[in-house]
């Protein structure tokens, strides 16, 4: 039996992925960036039996089957295919944040994967290595292997699709104060929305633009400009729910409170509190802020009726092997 045991965190995209140039790699239709999330984490144990006869999976307790054990065994199959082995795994994963908050699961799951089952049958693969494996159980994992503020350059093909740091978790002190909001619907996943991104017309204005958001986004980060780095991260948001709410069905994951959310926070930042609203394919929002305004932008979120909760994240390492 050879076994490895993973962590890896969750990130939130500040330009945000949305959309597949080849739905069967998750090869992006534009380069995103994003931030790892301390303290919430996947842990994941990989084991490679020869008794099993197929793969297992199992979720805080919980045995997993259909369509998420398939996405799992499918990485599994590109990781044996790499060792040049034939034996299947018992995988064994644990978050430890809500799995009904809203906050994807997927990216800090298969980065965990990824690096747990590479290192279960004895693979040390390269970071960018990592992260293309971990792209293809979820676009979004990719960029939870690197540490800190990370870019997923969307390349020329499968080999150069990779993340990578832009700046470690101490560069700049952020935090994600994460506003928790009921969902009335069950929402449609993101990678069903990828599959429709193309029917809305605004989709290819979106991703023509994406290397100028990128650009400005980078910047502000590199920069610690929070002014700019706000202006873009809204904007690149209502961006995709644009495309999101213009798609055939259309994806609308907004509440009322969602939009309400949003009229606060600008009010707060055009009064000095200085932060930024970001919301992923679901109803709850994302509040970023430095430290020294965390405490206050929590606090404000609090006592908005109808959030529920508010977790909140700092800047997150690396995946890592424990
Ligand atoms: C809105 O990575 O969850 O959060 O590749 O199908 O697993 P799959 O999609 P996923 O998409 C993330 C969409 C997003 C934006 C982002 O994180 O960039």
């Amino acid at each position: 039996m050879a076994s490895a045991n993973a962590l890896a965190h969750p990130n939130i995209a500040f330009v945000k992925y949305w959309g597949n140039r080849d739905n069967e790699l998750r090869l992006p239709s534009n380069g995103s960036i994003s931030m790892n999330l301390d303290g919430l984490y996947t842990r994941t144990i990989v084991s490679f039996q020869p008794s099993l006869p197929y793969d297992e999976l199992i979720v805080n307790g919980h045995e997993i089957a259909g369509k998420n054990l398939d996405r799992v065994s499918q990485v599994l199959e590109l990781v044996r295919r790499m060792a040049g082995s034939k034996m299947h795994a018992e995988v064994m994963s644990e978050n430890n944040f809500p799995t009904g908050a809203g906050i994807a699961s997927s990216a800090a799951a298969f980065a965990a994967l990824a690096l747990a089952a590479t290192r279960a049958t004895g693979l040390e693969l390269s970071e960018s290595e990592l992260s293309r494996l971990a792209r293809r159980g979820s676009g979004s994992a990719a960029r939870s292997i690197p540490g800190g503020f990370v870019e997923w350059q969307m390349g020329t093909a499968e080999k150069d699709c990779f993340a990578f740091s832009i700046a470690p978790p101490d560069h700049w002190d952020m935090v994600d104060c994460i506003a928790l909001v009921n969902p009335e619907h069950k929402k449609t996943g993101s990678s069903e929305g990828h599959a429709i991104a193309g029917t809305s017309p605004l989709q290819g204005a979106r991703v023509a633009d994406a290397p100028r958001r990128l650009a400005i986004c980078r910047e502000a980060i590199l920069k610690k400009d929070f002014e700019a780095f706000a202006r873009i991260i809204e904007h690149d948001s209502d961006m995709m729910h644009a495309v999101m709410m213009t798609s055939t069905p259309p994806l609308m994951y907004w509440q009322a409170i969602t939009v309400e959310i949003f009229h606060a926070v600008r009010t707060w930042r055009a009064a000095g509190l200085a932060a930024a609203y970001t919301v992923d394919a679901g109803p709850n929002v994302h509040v970023v802020c430095e430290r020294a305004s965390a405490g206050e932008v929590e606090r404000r979120l609090r006592e908005l009726p109808g959030v529920g909760d508010v977790l909140s994240a700092g800047t997150g390492g690396p995946a890592q092997i424990v």
